[in-house]
């Protein structure tokens, strides 16, 4: 199997810590909302924390795939207190915009190297950006919308714990 250069095993090292990292702010996310008591919120962030590891793993498989070294690293305590409510859903959106660009970066590697593989490997990354950044703009939005009534935030944090 072709051999990946070694800026693109540094890159793919460092977005899985990105992703690990993502997981870990999720899983504070989903604390913050379980000790405000909102059940279906907390399971919502909890579930999104398990979608990152899984993330994580399919960059690990590739790197393991091509025989490239895999370098875990730190990875740093995510904030568990928020001012309000909308806090974190706003942070989690400019957080997957923020993923998305790291996602772009190593694709921008991937074309400058004519490393089709990886391209082929990011197409499913640049997908699963689009569509984590439109459920977190979706769920932003409902909070705005529903979030001051308390009787439709309940309908919202149950529609939450139904994710699957
Ligand atoms: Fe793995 Fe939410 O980006």
């Amino acid at each position: 199997m072709a051999n990946l250069s070694k800026n693109m095993v540094h890159i793919i090292n460092e977005q899985i810590n990105a992703e690990l990292e993502s997981a870990y702010l999720y899983l504070g996310m989903a604390n913050f909302y379980a000790e405000k008591g909102l059940m279906g919120f907390a399971h919502n962030f909890k579930k999104q924390a398990d979608e990152e590891v899984t993330h994580s793993e399919k960059l690990r498989d590739y790197l393991i795939d091509h025989s490239a070294p895999i370098v875990l690293k730190d990875i740093k305590a995510p904030r568990e207190t928020y001012e309000d409510l909308r806090a974190p859903l706003k942070k989690q959106l400019e957080h997957e915009e923020y993923v998305t660009s790291l996602i772009y970066k190593i694709m921008d590697l991937a074309i400058e190297e004519k490393d089709y593989r990886t391209i082929e490997m990011l197409r499913w990354f640049v997908s699963e950006q689009q569509e984590e950044e439109v459920n977190a703009r979706t769920l932003l939005e409902e909070y705005d919308t529903f979030g001051s009534d308390l009787s439709l935030l309940y309908k919202l944090n149950k529609k939450l714990g139904k994710r699957e």
